[in-house]
């Protein structure tokens, strides 16, 4: 048998190797966080080793080999993968626990079988009476999708190898354990050795293959770094609670590009899709009221158009308040100083909110310009005009700078009934004319206040 190896650590967030045991991670700073992990020493007998070996051969001769790929008919999921499943993809799926994980893959996993292929659903955390109750509620119709309560990934290759089913979801991988390790399902080790081997299972057996994997309150999925390495799709599905709609974002794509958005909105019956969410995001809009503005964010190929609010007043504490959510707080801060030092508002001394309305969250640049514009409106009190649309990266010394796809942008726009829109000078003198639409060219968060919020 194999010698016991050497015994490392590793950081559960970040993935940092140490000799011995630590209370903090030297690394990033977690605490807490190094799980122990054997690794065998010496080299293994061929016996070991896997029995195939690679024959290197020149990268020209290769074949391009077919690429076969499903649609599940669910547009908004589609999309996240570039389209469609792709056959032996293995593709995580990450998200707060109840926030519709399970929910989506089964009504995924019913389409993709549809009538004549197989999928397995293998479910760690409910019972075979509970996944039926789901099921009724969703309306599934596939004959092909069958479920087992398991969690031996021994077991469950056994059932692999009887089934040969063209499609696997296993929720959760936190939930799983081989029962090879010692360690108890959910640590680093088994979540990072099941993950491993169910992916080189899904390569052999020209399976795709869902894992969904819980996130943690540090909003990684346990294990993380490893995971995301070991599959090809990396999915997240966020969302607020207190909200129905959930955005499920892709991180990485082997497949596809990266920063693509579905959006569904979570009803009695299931997850539905949301084809136009611009108008969702605006229904309850505040109209002409300080501190709003709307933003079109480019989520991957779609533009998006959300409100942005933001709530600036006088505060009496010696250290004002700065909350945002939604968007970066680094990036607030840097906004708030190039309000102050630029444009000369009096930012100390204020206590600062800023919310992007229905939970959303923007990443992009192209949001800065709207997110100074909604401080400054609501400094001054004055709003800004609800048929104009806002985009543009403002830098350090105030200037208004172009945005990556400006059609895109000024089209969802129009489509949502805007007239106007502000952006960098210099981009709208690119553009010249846009039908529908009246552009403002500035060239500074300055001018673009002076235009927009002028005073009485
Ligand atoms: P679930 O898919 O179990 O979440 P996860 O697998 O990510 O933990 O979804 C749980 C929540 O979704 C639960 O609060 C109930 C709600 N839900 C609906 O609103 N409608 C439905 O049809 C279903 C199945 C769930
Ligand atoms: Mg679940």
């Amino acid at each position: 048998m194999a010698t016991r190896g050497k015994t490392t650590f590793i950081c559960e967030q970040c993935g940092y190797q140490a000799a011995k045991w630590l209370g903090r991670c030297p690394d990033c700073g977690a605490w807490n966080s190094l799980a122990e992990s054997v690794t065998p020493s010496g080299p293994l007998p061929d016996s070991q080793l896997p029995a195939r070996r690679s024959v290197p051969q020149p990268l020209l001769h290769l074949k391009t080999p077919p690429e076969v790929r499903q649609t599940s008919g669910i547009n908004e999921f589609d999309r996240t993968l570039g389209g469609s499943v792709v056959q032996g993809s293995v593709i995580l799926l990450g998200g707060d626990p109840g926030i519709g994980k399970s929910t989506l893959i089964l009504q995924v996993l019913d389409r993709l079988c549809g009538q004549d292929r197989q999928g397995l659903y293998i479910s760690g955390e409910e019972s075979e009476a509970q996944l039926k109750l789901r099921a009724d509620r969703l309306g599934l119709t596939s004959p092909g999708l069958l479920v087992a309560g398991e969690t031996c990934l021994e077991n469950i290759f056994k059932i692999l190898e009887e089934l040969k089913p063209a499609f696997l979801a296993i929720d959760s991988i936190q939930t799983i354990y081989t029962a090879t390790l010692p360690a108890a399902p959910g640590s680093l080790v088994q979540v990072r050795e099941t993950a491993f081997r169910l992916v080189q299972q899904a390569k052999l057996l020209g399976m795709a293959t869902f894992l969904i994997g819980h996130v943690t309150k540090e909003g990684v999925i346990a294990g993380p770094m490893v995971l995301e390495h070991l599959v090809d799709t990396v999915l997240y599905l966020e969302g607020d609670r207190s909200h129905a709609f959930r955005l499920l974002r892709t991180v990485k794509n082997r497949f596809g590009p990266t920063q693509e958005l579905g959006v569904f909105e979570m009803q009695d019956a299931g997850l539905t899709e949301v084809p136009n969410p611009s108008a969702l995001f605006l229904a309850e809009r505040s109209l002409e009221t300080p501190g709003a503005v709307v933003v079109p964010s480019l989520e991957g190929s779609r533009p998006i158009l959300v409100e942005i609010q933001a709530l600036v007043s006088p505060t009496t504490l010696a250290l004002p308040r700065r909350q945002s959510s939604g968007v970066d707080p680094g990036r607030v801060s840097i906004l708030v100083a190039v309000l102050e030092k630029r444009v000369g508002l009096g930012m100390s001394g204020q206590d600062l909110f800023v919310n992007v309305a229905g939970g959303v969250r923007l990443t992009e640049p192209a949001v800065d310009l709207g997110i100074a514009l909604a401080l400054a409106s609501s400094y001054l009190e004055r709003p800004v005009p609800a048929d104009l649309l806002i985009f543009g990266e403002v830098g350090l010394t105030g200037e208004v700078r172009a945005v990556s796809q400006p059609e895109l942008r000024l089209k969802e726009g129009r489509k949502l009934g805007f007239s106007r829109a502000l952006l960098a000078k210099r981009q709208k003198e690119r553009l010249g004319e846009f039908e529908g639409l009246e552009l403002l060219g500035v060239d500074s968060l300055a001018a673009a206040i002076r235009s927009i919020l002028p005073g009485k």
